[in-house]
């Protein structure tokens, strides 16, 4: 199947079957921005659950943070992203489109450099112009590149501070574990080396949103920074490289579509710098980055605001700014790698069905119940009562009785649940062996097995946890 086509096929399940929406799009939508719906909120809570079991809980030396999206001004001044954040951009002069000129140049093979400058990516661009198309007119009449600040603006506070410098929605989630690393120190007394771990919001201006939920305006990060003393980088990161791939492999995501990549161009304070790619229907392309930042961020922290970030270690007396190992995950592109990574058609019955094999602790539903028919009063009243008493115990229980068992188990597969639970005469008694059994059927096999009710409960938690 081509590339397209595996995608637009995940695109339209998502919506099908509740997982993502347009934003806004009783309004024709927003480019750029997603809901996530009844079935993607819990396969996103799921995921970001797993993320913070393995960051936090597993973890001895972890804190967790949820830090506030508005910061103070100076935060991206001395982020660096007021002053370098930036896409070199231009329109199109017959429809206005506009591109990414660096990434068009990187098409055909010419390599633009984050840190040229305007006047050296237009200078290639003006090389290159005659093989560069709009690709929605198909003219070649650009505006020269003008660099364009990725950061979202807000007006908060302009009440009281006109005039002021703007106060900007995060454009990356991670700033907030800086701001508060010095109230983590106070308050909790780490032992170095120690990390944080927060999954925040970050909003970007991307000029062109593209590939459903893999470059979006508004989305979310789990990050963690490792805090750690100065030049101890070398083995905590190949560490940390190793814990962040097999937590993508307890995600059941098939390890032949990861691969690790190392950045060829360094910003000039970092050390190293990795990626983890997920092998999307499109091809290869990041999800995840790992980052040996040095001492930067703290540096520039305290430069800025002057208060005193350095790490008192009094056992060996020192003081010191530390450095710090960063990674930084998509929650959105995770997201959209489970879904691809699961999304399957397979012949069962007779019939090609479609089957999101996703690991059962992901599962938005982990079970469904069904009467055999719905009409018959009996089977209603024995099911529900089986149902009622599976939810008391595990939440993410479904009642299904709409249409007939075939269309009931093909909804099912295509949101992933993993079982299927059907009450029907013998479960009444009918045949006396039989009694109080129900029939379970495995999603990824289609096989059926008759299991005791009060075994259904334990059942269920041994496959979801
Ligand atoms: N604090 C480091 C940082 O923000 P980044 O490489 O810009 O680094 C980290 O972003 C991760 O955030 C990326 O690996 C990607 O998964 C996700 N990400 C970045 N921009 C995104 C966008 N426009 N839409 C969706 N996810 C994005």
């Amino acid at each position: 199947m081509a590339a397209q086509d595996v995608m637009e096929k995940i695109v339209s399940l998502a919506k099908r079957r509740g997982f993502v929406y347009q934003g806004s799009e009783i309004y024709g939508g927003l480019a750029g921005v997603y809901d996530f719906g009844p079935r993607g909120v819990e396969l996103l809570n799921n995921i970001k659950k797993s993320w913070w079991k393995a960051n936090v809980y597993d973890k001895e030396n972890y804190y967790g943070l949820d830090s506030g999206m508005f910061k103070h001004p100076k935060v991206w001044e001395a982020s660096g992203h007021v002053g370098g954040f930036a896409d070199p951009l231009a329109e199109c002069r017959n429809c206005q489109h506009r591109i990414r000129v660096d990434k068009e140049l990187a098409n055909i093979g010419v390599a633009a450099d984050e840190k040229m400058s305007e006047e050296q990516i237009n200078e290639l661009f003006d090389q290159n112009r005659d093989k560069i198309k709009c690709p929605v007119c198909g003219k070649k009449d650009f505006t020269p590149a003008m660099a364009f600040n990725l950061l979202v603006k807000s007006n908060l506070g302009d009440f009281t501070s006109e005039g002021g410098e703007p106060v900007y929605l995060p454009g990356e989630a991670c700033q907030g574990i800086y701001l508060d690393y010095k109230n983590i120190v106070d308050t909790m007394q780490p032992k170095m080396p120690f990390g944080v771990a927060q999954i925040g919001k970050a909003f970007r201006n991307e000029i062109s949103p593209r590939n459903f939920l893999f470059r979006t305006r508004e989305f979310e990060q789990a990050d963690t920074q490792l805090f750690i003393r100065p030049n101890e980088n070398k083995e905590a990161y190949e560490a940390i490289k190793q814990d962040r791939w097999n937590w993508y492999l307890s995600l059941g995501i098939n390890e032949k579509k990861l691969r690790f990549k190392q950045h060829e161009n360094l910003v000039f304070y970092a050390k190293d710098a990795w990626d983890i790619e997920y092998e999307f229907p499109s091809g290869f392309d990041e999800v995840e980055g790992i980052h040996d930042r040095t001492d930067y961020d703290l540096s520039q922290h305290q430069k800025f605001s002057g208060s005193d970030l350095r790490y008192n270690d009094q056992e060996k007396g020192e003081k010191f700014i530390p450095w710090i190992l960063e990674t930084s995950m998509g929650m959105g592109r995770v997201f959209l790698a489970v879904l691809c990574d699961a999304y399957q058609e397979d012949e069962m019955d007779g019939e090609t069905r479609v089957v999101l094999r996703l690991a059962p602790h992901l599962a938005p539903i982990k079970a469904a119940v069904f009467p055999l028919l719905k009409n018959k009063p009996e089977l209603v009243e024995k099911a529900r009562e089986i149902y009622t008493n599976l939810k008391k115990e595990i939440p993410q229980i479904m009642w299904d009785d709409n249409g007939n068992i075939g269309k009931r188990y093909r909804r099912q597969d295509e949101i992933g649940t993993p079982y299927c639970i059907t009450i029907d005469f013998d479960t009444l008694g009918e045949n006396p062996e039989q009694k109080d059994t129900v029939t379970v059927r495995d999603r990824d096999t289609g096989e059926q097995s008759r299991m005791p009710v009060s075994e259904l409960a334990a059942f269920l938690k041994s496959k979801i946890q």
